[in-house]
């Protein structure tokens, strides 16, 4: 081999390994990064993306990558009880921890020369002010002049209690710190992550619900089936875009994608409610008037809140939920309920002149549907029309409360709306004759008229179910009429006691 052979090899020996270190570090403009999740990117602990990122929620780390520029802004936060952090070059979330003052348990950074220099200064400054404090304390007391200590000024520090935070604590301290709606989305997926499953309380066609703990407090996981994940896209960006925080809509903690044996697993974490759906509640309790009055007031109350555009600062616009029926409402302890599933919802700003219904293939179900969507002269681009069917299906909820209260002594088991005119899992076909062609509607028991608050509820069903949309009534007028209803029954209740 010549001379000029040997360069040859070297050159081409060199070009190699510089372009196989390029490729390594380098795989499109992507950075490696340091990952620890067990998603399907984290291969070997490594992960390409454009940036990388560390999560710290009460003791729980998580490294890895994410692409998406638009996640930027989640990226510097920082609260007493989560910490997130990115950066943009490769692995540098190798190290990151959380500052000292997030976790407050974290080991000292000891190879850090600069901290020690600062906090031996720090401490020297604080022991010559207390040296100082002193030597003035004694000549002020030398001096005759120390007056009533009482009579100064007292700073009070807020120390922490030391108790676990609930989730509520978490969103309290992002919400007030000025945030608009849910936590971001980084600490959402580590929250998510924290959870453990303990048991399913559902199964359908939309995949399962959960009971599991965070931090050893309930919560419900819905892990929605891979065919209805247009759904978990809708839900997941209205808690998260929408204010709404209300005590009868279901309250969201987060939402989390994960990849598992290169199968997609789409969950959505909310709070918890032992009772379980309204549809179940109602197979097995009954109710005494004031009850079913509370419960059908709470119902209107969240629906008023959806379908309210605010224009404040707490701003929000009115969603129709589109899916409103007994399985989408649950029960609280108090006796209230809260609307769930918004996995169908449109959403719509007259101030900010749009409407948005969404690209889910799914259709709400049969058996609510109104009579526009069976005929098909529903108008799907006006928003009110949604509302409209809304309140149909409100009236059909009232109708499935009403008939397990107790009136005279007598109540019904429970029977879900149309049940004498359709079959199980009617068709389409089959709930347009009985309710367009037929215009048959759920009948209320006779028991029910010889009470005032229910034969008054038994009106607002009825006006809930005219065949012409806008005739209906509104969920703002169900809500007034039932609220009233509601404080002349406690009056009568105080009356009585003061009479007896
Ligand atoms: N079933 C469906 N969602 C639920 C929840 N959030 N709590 C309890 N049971 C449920």
């Amino acid at each position: 081999m010549g001379s000029s052979d040997l360069l040859t090899v070297v050159l081409v020996v060199a070009c190699l390994t510089i372009s196989a270190v390029l490729a390594d570090s380098e795989d499109n403009g992507k950075l490696q990064c340091t990952c620890n999740n067990d998603k399907s990117t984290c291969v070997n602990g490594t992960c390409r993306g454009d940036l990388c990122f560390y999560t710290w929620v009460k003791g729980h780390e998580e490294r890895g990558c994410f692409s998406q520029e638009n996640y930027k802004e989640q990226c510097y936060t920082s609260f007493e009880r989560f910490f997130v952090n990115c950066c943009r070059e490769n692995w540098c979330n190798a190290y990151t921890t959380p500052p000292p003052n997030i976790n407050p348990t974290s080991p000292p950074e000891v190879y850090r020369p600069e901290l020690w220099i600062t906090l031996s200064l720090l401490l020297l400054i604080m022991i010559a002010s207390m040296c100082g404090l002193v030597l003035f304390l004694r000549f002020r007391r030398a001096h005759g002049k120390l007056t009533n200590v009482e009579e100064h000024d007292v700073t009070m520090l807020k120390v922490p209690n030391g108790d676990d935070p609930t989730y509520g604590d978490i969103f309290d301290e992002f919400c007030t710190s000025g945030s608009g709606t849910g936590l971001p989305y980084l600490v959402q997926r580590t929250m998510a992550r924290q959870i453990s499953l303990a048991q399913c309380v559902g199964k359908g066609r939309y995949g399962e619900v959960w009971r599991g703990t965070w931090m050893g407090e309930s919560v419900a996981v819905k892990i929605f089936s891979s065919r209805d994940e247009q759904s978990w896209f809708r839900e997941t960006e209205i808690y998260n875009t929408v204010q709404l925080r209300h005590d009868n809509i279901l309250g969201f903690i987060a939402s989390d994608m994960t990849s598992k044996n290169s199968s997609t697993q789409l969950w959505l974490v909310t709070h918890f409610h032992e009772l379980g759906s309204l549809y179940d509640f109602l197979q097995y309790s009954s109710l005494e008037p004031e009850g079913c009055l509370k419960m059908c007031l709470s119902v209107a109350c969240g629906l008023v809140h959806l379908h309210t555009e605010i224009v404040s600062s707490q701003e929000k616009p009115a969603i129709a939920h589109r899916d409103l029926k007994s399985r989408n409402i649950l029960v609280k302890r108090n006796g209230q309920c809260c609307i769930a599933d918004l996995g169908l919802a449109v959403i719509h700003s007259q101030s900010h002149d749009y409407l948005d219904v969404g690209n889910n293939p799914r259709v709400g179900t049969k058996r609510y549907m109104a009579p526009e969507v069976l005929d098909e002269t529903i108008r799907m681009d006006v928003f009110e029309s949604y509302k409209q069917t809304d309140i149909w299906a409100l009236g059909l909820v009232f109708w499935e409360i009403t008939r397990r209260t107790i009136v005279n002594g007598i109540v019904e088991e429970y029977r879900p709306p149309f049940f004498d005119m359709v079959p199980i899992d009617p068709s389409f076909e089959e709930m347009k004759k009985v309710v367009c062609v037929d215009q048959q509607r759920p009948s209320p028991h006779n028991r029910l008229h010889s009470h005032p608050i229910l034969s008054a509820i038994v009106k607002i069903m009825k006006e809930c179910w005219y065949q012409s949309p806008p005739a209906r009534l509104t969920a703002l007028r169900v809500r007034k009429t039932l609220s009233k209803l509601d404080h002349d029954s406690d009056f009568n209740i105080e009356k009585l006691k003061r009479d007896i």
